[in-house]
């Protein structure tokens, strides 16, 4: 018999959720029946997202938001506190990869702008929103690495330094969020079609390149990453947390 995953009433706040895998998690939420806020820098895209997922059981509420900017991220939390209810659900998506080259290449400022979006944006807004879900004893917080934080991604070392931090923020915040019934996970997918790695599988030969590497010989969609968000988000992932969920087709299984 199916398990059919349930979100039912639930609250979602999903960064980078206009597009990509943020989007596609807002849709396999949304059709589980939560409610999500999806919150970028474009008001556009926001708004263009949500009409595209508008009908579904869950409603989709766009709040544009820098989450580089903490007083941006405040008043994301409390928009979505006043117009959806409490966060049951946080998804900490969004990310960027500015410096693309030799790691002794990179610079200062570049470090520094990569570490507030991908690293200190998901500790505010867990700061943000965790108080709470610690209060209702209840609440799940995914953070979206990548397998590039488990391993050195070429001439993209920044990036992965900014990755592997996540998942130790996901370890520790597990570990004291634990016994206060909030649990703390992150997904870490390999190559996945999007806007943010076009420069990877557009190119033929680090596209075939990469291909070669995975036991599965075809690109991810975001909709393939999408239902690790689904399952660990819900009731049915009530024992597991601190855990790093790799979905890459096999790339890093050798
Ligand atoms: N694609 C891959 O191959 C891959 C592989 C492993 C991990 N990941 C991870 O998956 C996550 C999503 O990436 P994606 O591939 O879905 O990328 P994407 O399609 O380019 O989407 C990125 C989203 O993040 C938003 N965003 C970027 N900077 C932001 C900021 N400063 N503040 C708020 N929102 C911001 C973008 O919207 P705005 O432009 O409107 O801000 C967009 O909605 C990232 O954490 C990425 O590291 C991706």
């Amino acid at each position: 018999m199916p398990v059919e995953i349930r979100l039912d009433g639930k609250v979602a706040l999903i960064t980078g959720g206009g597009r990509g895998i943020g989007k596609a998690i807002a849709r396999s939420f949304a059709e589980a029946g939560a409610h999500c806020a999806i919150a970028s820098r474009k008001a556009e895209a926001l708004e263009e997202a949500a009409r595209e997922l508008a009908g579904l059981p869950g409603r989709i509420l766009p709040v544009p938001c820098h989450v580089g900017r903490p007083e941006e991220l405040e008043k994301l939390a409390d928009s979505v506190q006043r117009q959806l209810g409490p966060v049951d659900i946080l998804i900490n998506n969004a990310a960027t990869n500015i410096q693309l080259g030799p790691i002794l290449e990179g610079t200062d400022a570049q470090f520094a702008k990569m570490m507030e979006i991908n690293v200190l944006g998901p500790l505010r807004l867990s700061r943000l929103v965790a108080p709470a879900m610690v209060q209702r004893r209840s609440g799940s917080i995914i953070n979206i690495a990548s397998i590039s934080g488990l391993r050195p991604q070429h001439h993209g070392s920044f990036y992965s330094m900014t990755k592997a931090a996540l998942l130790m923020l996901t370890r520790s915040l597990a570990e004291e969020l634990g016994p206060c019934g909030v649990r703390v996970n992150a997904i870490a997918p390999g190559l996945v079609q999007t806007d943010f790695s076009s420069y990877l599988w557009q190119n033929q030969v680090i596209r075939d390149r990469y291909l070669a590497t995975q036991m599965l010989s075809q690109l991810a969609a975001p909709a393939q990453i999408a239902p690790a968000a689904l399952f660990l988000a819900s009731d049915q992932a009530s024992f597991i947390t601190g855990h790093i969920l790799v979905v890459d087709g096999g790339a890093t299984a050798h």
